[in-house]
Formats: C-alpha cells, sequence, structure tokens
C-alpha cells in the first residue's frame, strides 16, 4: 500500500466516524441538548409520576400549545378526575428569566416570582410544588415521588449525572435541578419568532403587523407593561416588564375549579382570586397579577389568570372598550388599573392589527 492510498483511507475512516457520530446521536443531542437537559426533559414528559399515573408538566405546559395545558382547558385536571387548579396553565416558557420577587422602590412596584402571584422565586423551587399538590400531580410526599424516580428507565443516567446517593432528598433536589436545567434550556427559550428575526433583519413584518407594532407601543399603551426593552440576560425582549396589575378581569363562571369539592374549594363559586395581596397578605395588592410574556401568546388559548377570555380579540377588545362596554364586575374592584387600559378608542381594524402583530410572537419561524 502506497503512502497515498493510505492517507486516503485514514481520511475515509475518519469521514466514517464522523458519519456514525452525527447518525447515531439522539436527535435533541445533536441540536446541542446537553445530558443534564436531556434528563429534566424525560422527567419533564414521563406520566408515571403523578399518583395515579397519567399527568406529568407536560400535561399542562405542552410544547406545541407555547408550553401552556396541552388542551387549552380554562383550568387543568389534575391527576386525580375531577380536581382541576383554580389558575390557569401560564406558559413555563421563558420563565427562566423572571427574576426573583422584589419591591422596587422607584417605581413602587413588585417586581418578579414565578406564578401568577409571584408565590417561589425560582424554577427549583417551583418545581418542587405540582408533584405534591392534591390538585396537579397528587402525590402523598416527595418521598412517593422518589420512588417512583428510582423506578423510572432514566434513573441510572439521573446517577451518573449527579452521583449515587441512598438520600431521598438529594435525589428530589437533583429533579428539581434537572427540570429546572431543562426549564433553562434552548428548546423551552428559543427565541425563534417572527419578531426576533425581524429584529435580527430577517423577516419584514407585513403592513398591518407593522401597524400593529405601532398601536402596541403608542395607541393600545401594551407596551408599558409589555415592554420593547431588550431583557439584559436574554438579549431579546421578553414582553413583560413582570411587574403586577390589577386589569378589572371579571370571576369566570367557566372556571372548573368552582365544581371542586371541600376541602379543595372551601368557597364553591364564591371563590376569590385575590393573587399578589393574598400571598403577601397586602390588601393594596389585592386582585393584582404578574404580567406575563406575550411569546407564543396565539398557541396559550384561553387568556388571563382565570381563563376569562377565549380568544386574542376578546381579550384585546376588552382593553379598548372595558370601561365603555358592559363588563360584568371586576373579581376585585379597588385596585383595578384605570389609567392604561379601559378605553383606548381603538377602532376594529387597530384591534385587528394588534392580533396580527401578536401572531408574530410565535416561535418556529424559520428565515429563508
Ligand atoms: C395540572 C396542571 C399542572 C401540572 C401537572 C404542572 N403545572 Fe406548572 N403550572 C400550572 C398552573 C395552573 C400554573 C400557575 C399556577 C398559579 O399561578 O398559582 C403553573 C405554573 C408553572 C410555572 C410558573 C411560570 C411562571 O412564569 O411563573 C412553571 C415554571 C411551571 N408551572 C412548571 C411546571 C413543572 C416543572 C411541572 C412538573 C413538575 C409542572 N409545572 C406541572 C399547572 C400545572
Ligand atoms: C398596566 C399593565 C398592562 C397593560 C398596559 C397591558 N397589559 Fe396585558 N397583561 C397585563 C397583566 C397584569 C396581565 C395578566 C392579568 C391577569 O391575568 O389577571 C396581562 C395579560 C395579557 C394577556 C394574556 C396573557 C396570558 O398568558 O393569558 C394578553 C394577550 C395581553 N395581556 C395583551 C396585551 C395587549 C395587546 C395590550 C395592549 C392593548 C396589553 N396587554 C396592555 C398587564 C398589562
Amino acid at each position: 500500500m502506497n503512502s497515498c492510498t493510505k492517507r486516503e483511507m485514514i481520511v475515509g475512516l475518519i469521514c466514517i466516524g464522523l458519519y456514525c457520530m452525527i447518525s447515531c446521536t439522539p436527535k435533541e443531542k445533536r441540536a446541542g441538548m446537553n445530558d443534564k437537559e436531556l434528563l429534566g426533559k424525560q422527567i419533564f414528559f414521563d406520566e408515571t409520576l403523578s399518583e395515579p399515573m397519567g399527568e406529568s408538566c407536560a400535561i399542562c405546559h405542552t410544547p406545541e400549545k407555547g408550553f401552556a395545558d396541552k388542551y387549552s382547558r380554562i383550568t387543568s385536571e389534575g391527576a386525580v378526575k375531577g380536581r382541576f387548579s383554580n389558575r390557569n396553565s401560564m406558559t413555563c416558557s421563558y420563565a427562566a428569566y423572571v427574576p426573583a420577587l422584589y419591591y422596587d422602590e422607584e417605581e413602587e412596584t413588585f417586581v418578579g416570582g414565578l406564578f401568577w402571584d409571584g408565590r417561589v422565586n425560582s424554577l427549583e423551587e417551583q418545581a418542587a410544588q405540582p408533584f405534591v399538590n392534591p390538585l396537579e400531580m397528587g402525590n402523598e410526599s416527595n418521598e412517593r415521588v422518589v420512588e417512583k424516580i428510582r423506578k423510572a428507565a432514566y434513573y441510572p443516567e439521573l446517577i451518573k449525572i449527579y452521583g449515587e446517593t441512598t438520600s431521598t432528598d438529594s435525589i428530589f433536589s437533583y429533579v428539581l435541578d434537572a427540570l429546572a436545567t431543562y426549564e433553562r434550556s434552548v428548546e423551552v427559550n428559543p427565541f425563534t419568532s417572527k419578531y426576533d428575526a425581524w429584529e435580527d433583519g430577517k423577516y419584514k413584518f407585513t403592513k398591518q403587523e407593522k401597524e400593529g407594532l405601532k398601536l402596541f407601543k403608542e395607541k393600545g399603551l401594551c407596551a408599558e407593561c409589555h415592554i420593547l426593552e431588550k431583557d439584559e440576560r436574554a438579549g431579546r425582549v421578553l414582553f413583560t416588564d413582570h411587574t403586577y396589575d390589577n386589569l378589572g378581569i371579571p370571576s369566570n363562571p367557566e372556571n372548573p375549579y368552582f365544581n371542586v369539592q371541600p376541602p379543595y374549594n372551601t368557597c364553591g363559586r364564591d371563590t376569590m382570586d385575590m393573587g399578589l395581596g393574598a400571598f403577601l397578605q397586602d390588601s393594596a395588592e389585592y386582585g393584582k397579577f404578574r404580567v406575563p410574556t406575550l411569546r407564543n401568546i396565539v398557541l396559550t388559548a384561553p387568556y388571563g389568570h382565570n381563563g376569562y377570555f377565549k380568544t386574542l380579540e376578546e381579550i384585546v377588545h376588552f382593553y379598548n372598550v372595558r370601561d365603555v362596554e358592559d363588563y360584568p364586575a371586576p373579581e376585585y374592584a379597588e385596585t383595578v388599573n384605570k389609567d392604561e387600559l379601559g378605553n383606548l378608542k381603538l377602532s376594529e381594524q387597530e384591534e385587528a392589527a394588534i392580533v396580527a402583530f401578536l401572531h408574530t410572537l410565535t416561535d418556529g419561524y424559520l428565515p429563508d
């Protein structure tokens, strides 16, 4: 064999090697997911972790629905039939950028905190709750969750990543860490909307979308709260300043939570959701909920913390005419924001333009 053919053989072997590396690795690994993210993803989708089985994080946070409820329900049903959460399943995508709850002295407002009412401060702390919430995954204790984790196909992988341990508490904390790692991954925070492409000069807004953006900033006042400044960590717009407001949304008579029996719902139809104020035990904050991101908003219907609005058209109309058309009374009247919404004087066409703009916030746009 002369040296030339030898070289060709080596090149050939390298090529086969490379081909194998690419084609034999799972698709997600190729897309750049690391082992911890992949583990977190498996836990996120694992329907054996509830009591009874059948409920995973992904049922209430499905990728195809912008990481909100798989069935677009007003509120989601837990593992036990007939038990519904009190609030609409919010997206968990982009939640990685919500800061821990704090009071901004200058703006005189609370900022951050996860859930609609800001009651937890990190993705790890958050992830511990659904497992043992009787209205969600329904486990009796963290120990029961860990028993199920020990039986899962991915358990050896978990031990490989975090190390061998007999401690139940340690295993539970690894589960939370893996889930939070997945929730911080590119897959859950892709920033691939038309809006992002537009910022990068790779998408041209239609005439209507452009008008919608202008109205979003100016006449509609949307950007007062769903801000258009880039988040420092994300380097992208999140369409929220993470502050709190009471929009005056009425109680939703169709909320299935109202039919949940005691001890889970002791007030039946009279249940009042006081949001941030209930958590802080501060009446000045009663009825306020966190400004959510508007990314993937088209996919996450219904809208508002209690799913009162079935469509984007309905909620945009509400912002426009709350104070001039007949709506049922707000769930909690005292703290309603009367400055930035309620009578915006938008025409039908302008409302439609804002909705068209909201359609540009859906991930998965591939520029040419
Ligand atoms: C039965 C439905 C259900 C299941 C199961 C569920 N969630 Fe949720 N999730 C919700 C609801 C409802 C909220 C809002 C609750 C509130 O504000 O009180 C929420 C809120 C969240 C948030 C807060 C997002 C933000 O912006 O503040 C995150 C993160 C989250 N869930 C992740 C998870 C993870 C991880 C799991 C699995 C361990 C999970 N969820 C299981 C319904 C569910
Ligand atoms: C004063 C602050 C403020 C302004 C101005 C504002 N929003 Fe909101 N937005 C919020 C808050 C707070 C919520 C959550 C309220 C709740 O559920 O109780 C919300 C919720 C929403 C939702 C539902 C999100 C979901 O996940 O269910 C949409 C859609 C929305 N806003 C769009 C708009 C548009 C469009 C405008 C302009 C016409 C606008 N907002 C103006 C604060 C604001």
